[in-house]
């Protein structure tokens, strides 16, 4: 974590166009952004304060206040009782932002097995990495799993929400390993919002027995949902 420059706090709203942000400070004095992120499949949209909640515990912070200019996410009372998050009314002259990107890698399996020790794996004990590529180095993501089962995020979202926070919505290839699973192999729902923004680029599978597969997003979602009718209603 280091002092970053001010992000860009923007949504990914081009369904609904509602601009929802949401900034959770953490116990080390740390802010972590999160924005609304919409899919063509809309109920796979993550709120601002679920994207920043799990951008925070993903890096073994906790979060401790909130800062949400209106509109307010769903469920946002389950995520302000379940750490009992304190209001935010006015921001600090000074805010030090959680920065995601990591501008060198030089061993991308070495870094995907260290990012497993931060996953938060509370109900499964499956932990999860992904690194995305993007210009300008790399964003890392782990599970991040809650309370709520269905509230967590799966490590490729984590990454891909902290981009799209950071104003990063170009992605390159996008590396995963799941250190338990025979083949590692991305859900349902991470198919469809990597194949949101990445369609055409690659995703790169790193299994337990140290084999690396590589797939075009699109190739791990046949016949996924497409029309252009969905957008900007
Ligand atoms: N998980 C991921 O992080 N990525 C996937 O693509 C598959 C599933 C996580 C979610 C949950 O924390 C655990 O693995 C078990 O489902």
């Amino acid at each position: 974590m280091s002092k970053a420059e001010t992000p860009k706090l923007t949504s990914y709203s081009p369904y609904s166009g509602i601009k929802e942000t949401c900034l959770i400070e953490g116990e080390s004095g740390i802010f972590y952004p999160g924005v609304r992120i919409e899919n063509i499949s809309y109920p796979l949209t993550i709120s601002a304060i679920r994207a920043a909640v799990c951008s925070c515990l993903g890096v073994g912070d906790q979060p401790a206040s909130f800062f949400q200019p209106e509109p307010f996410s769903e469920l946002q009372a389950y995520w302000i009782d379940e750490f009992g998050l304190k209001p935010i009314k006015k921001l600090p002259d000074e805010v030090r932002f959680f920065n995601p990107v990591i501008p060198v890698l030089s061993n991308i399996p070495k870094k995907l097995k260290e990012l497993c020790r931060s996953a938060v794996t509370t109900h499964s004990d499956f932990p999860v990495s992904a690194l995305l590529e993007v210009e300008g180095g790399f964003i890392a993501g782990v599970n991040v799993e809650v309370s709520s089962w269905s509230l967590g995020l799966c490590a490729e979202r984590v990454a891909v929400a902290r981009a799209i926070a950071h104003g990063i919505r170009t992605f390159r290839t996008v590396h995963v390993h799941a250190p338990k699973s025979e083949f590692c192999s991305p859900c349902g729902s991470c198919r469809q919002v990597l194949n949101e923004f990445m369609p055409d680029e690659v995703v790169k599978l790193y299994h337990k027995d140290q084999s690396i597969s590589s797939h075009f997003a699109q190739h791990l979602l046949p016949y996924g949902i497409i029309s252009d009718d969905l957008k900007n209603r």
